[in-house]
């Protein structure tokens, strides 16, 4: 679209025409911002994974200011600067426009927190788009007050289905996806979930992995990092292990699982980023926190130290859903601990295993990733660094 041009009339406004049967909840509806010539993009990122998710988007945004504006919005819910602040400066992210300062809390205050602090913010920015990546609590709550406001929701990583709803990831992902208008999907398997829960085809749109685009834009950046000989381990003779989910961390299979890393840690190094809270529950379990030489229980480390780490690892052992991803992308072979994957071609084209939520058998890692390596992967089609470019050029047509 040429600057200056008078924008097509706003995506909200014309969803709303098509749709006369969808009556809005409010008894007014929010249109977009007066015409500028340019569309306003707003995302909302929350935790860890959204910023890698986004970054690509706003920097695909920022390369055509004459078409498009881009305001972010960061609710908070991360909020320690080794969850957070690393991240948004290592990815070259502008300053959120917004932070809402949520932070921790249930489910319900976390989500009602995102909603109230949002809700005037999107009323006084009136977006043409409103973005949201992933399947966090931010990610819910944003989609919903976005929805019924009136805003076009776009989802990014839409349709990834665990079929597990005890994992509260696969509520929000239901629910931001039943209210998104625009379906970004980075797998095919996605498509069919979407269309099996009535969404319509024209609503989905394939482009790849945004996630992906930011591990290939820093690729070249990771060797020079040195992360094993400063994590004291040496090339390919170590394991990484992340673990944060509820599901481990919160019971009692935690005790198990640093046992199991404890008699592993004999045979091979292991370095241990902690989540703050896998670390709040090792302490209120009255397990012990300290290092022990070979297995390195550390504080969580940035975006690019990790990468680097799990690039010169042996294998990865995980209840993670993007690092199921990011192993593939980078063929290093990935244990994860839980019963099921929203993220399956990981495992068909991958070099993903899972092996359930029974972390006794981290003992067995050396030999379960030896097999991982034996087999036949490849990156699965779009996971191509160009994910953010087409949202771009989807938004642009909508
Ligand atoms: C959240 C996401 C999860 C995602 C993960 C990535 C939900 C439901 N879960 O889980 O899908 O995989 O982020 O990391 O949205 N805490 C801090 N500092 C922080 C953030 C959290 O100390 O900056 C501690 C607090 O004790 C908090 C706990 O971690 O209570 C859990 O944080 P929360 O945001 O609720 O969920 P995560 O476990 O981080």
């Amino acid at each position: 679209m040429d600057a200056g041009k008078p924008c097509q009339r706003g995506y909200a406004a014309r969803l709303h025409d098509q749709r006369s049967d969808r009556r809005p909840v409010y008894s007014f509806r929010i249109m977009p911002a007066p015409m500028t010539g340019r569309r306003k993009v707003l995302s909302v990122v929350g935790t860890r994974p959204n910023f890698m998710k986004i970054a690509p988007i706003a920097s695909a945004l920022a390369k055509r200011p004459d078409e498009f504006e881009h305001v972010l919005v960061h609710t908070g819910q991360h909020y320690d600067s080794d969850m957070s602040e690393i991240f948004l400066d290592e990815l070259g992210v502008e300053e959120p426009d917004y932070r809402l300062g949520v932070g921790s809390g249930t489910h319900a205050q976390q989500s009602a927190r995102v909603m109230e602090r949002l809700e005037p913010v999107l009323l006084n920015q009136r977006p043409d788009f409103v973005l949201v990546p992933g399947d966090v609590n931010s990610t819910l709550a944003a989609s919903l007050v976005a929805a019924k406001l009136g805003f076009a929701v776009g989802h990014v990583e839409a349709g990834l289905r665990s079929f597990d709803r005890t994992m509260p990831e696969e509520i929000n992902r239901i629910v931001a996806d039943a209210v998104s208008d625009l379906l970004f999907i980075h797998s095919p398997e996605a498509r069919e979930h979407l269309l099996t829960e009535g969404r319509r085809e024209e609503q989905i749109h394939y482009v790849g992995n945004t996630m992906i685009d930011t591990l290939v834009a820093v690729r070249g950046r990771l060797r020079e990092r040195a992360a094993a000989s400063r994590f004291g381990v040496s090339d390919r003779d170590y394991l990484v292990v992340t673990l944060h989910r509820p599901a481990l961390v919160d019971t009692d299979l935690l005790h198990t699982a640093l046992e199991a890393l404890e008699t592993l840690s004999r045979d091979v190094a292991i370095v241990f980023p902690m989540h703050p809270r896998t670390r709040a529950r090792v302490r209120d379990a009255g397990l012990p926190l300290e290092d022990s030489g070979a297995l390195k229980l550390i504080e969580p480390i940035g975006y690019l130290d990790f990468l680097a780490l799990v690039a010169t690892s042996a294998g990865v052992v995980t209840d993670s859903g993007g690092i199921q991803e990011e192993t593939t992308f980078l063929g290093v072979p990935c244990l994860t601990l839980r019963d099921n994957t929203e993220r399956p071609i990981t495992e068909s084209m991958g070099t993903n295993s899972v092996i359930g939520l029974r972390p006794e058998q981290i003992v067995e890692a050396p030999e379960l990733l030896a097999r991982i390596r034996s087999r036949k992967h490849r990156v699965p089609p779009l996971w191509d660094g160009h994910a953010a470019e087409r949202i771009v050029e989807v938004l642009m047509q909508s």
